[in-house]
Parts: structure tokens; C-alpha cells; sequence
């Protein structure tokens, strides 16, 4: 069962075409913002735990400022390299707050 839980207010998200770093239950989170639709990914890049939320985004991908590995805003899946992924979370608006499921 989902288990909703405030990430942040509607006020403090991204701009259209930037990133943030949030945090919640001790869950680092990268808050994309694609052409105004939010999205919640893990915050800690696989390949040598870049922050995402540092990052920026390139059409559908948040970038990892690090060494620039791409990652699907919706799926998690990386466009490169192939076969590397960070988990995507559930979100939501309600009101003026932004929910995530972590679970
Ligand atoms: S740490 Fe993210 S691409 Fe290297």
C-alpha cells in the first residue's frame, strides 16, 4: 500500500527544466521538473553516487553532474550507459504540498 509522505511545498519545486535535491525519511531525492510535470527519483547516481539533484535536465533525463550519465526522468532507466537505473518514486500534488511513496 502506498504510504504518502511530504517532500516539499509546491513553491519550492524546480523551474520547467531544472533539478533539486530534497530529502525525506532519510531518502535522498532528485525532484525533476520536464516541461511542469514533477518527478521523484533516487538523488544518488550509481555510478559513484553523484547527486542527481545537482544535476540538470536534458529532455526527458536528469544529467548527473558528475560524469553526465543519463537518466529517464519516468523510468528510471539510464539512456547511457545501458542496463543502469535509479528507482523512480510515486508522487503527487496535493493542495500546496508535494507527496512522495518512498516505500
Ligand atoms: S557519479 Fe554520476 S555519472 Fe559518475
Amino acid at each position: 500500500m502506498a504510504e504518502w509522505v511530504r517532500l516539499c511545498g509546491l513553491a519550492e519545486v524546480p523551474a520547467p527544466g531544472r533539478v533539486m535535491e530534497a530529502e525525506v525519511d532519510g531518502v535522498q531525492v532528485c525532484v525533476a521538473n520536464v516541461n511542469g510535470v514533477l518527478s521523484a527519483l533516487d538523488n544518488i547516481c550509481p555510478h559513484r553516487q553523484g547527486p542527481l539533484g545537482q544535476g540538470w535536465v536534458e529532455g526527458e533525463a536528469v544529467i548527473c553532474p558528475w560524469h553526465s550519465w543519463a537518466f529517464n526522468v519516468k523510468t528510471g532507466l539510464a539512456e547511457f550507459p545501458a542496463h543502469e537505473r535509479v528507482e523512480v518514486f510515486p508522487l503527487r500534488v496535493e493542495g500546496e504540498d508535494v507527496l512522495v511513496d518512498i516505500e
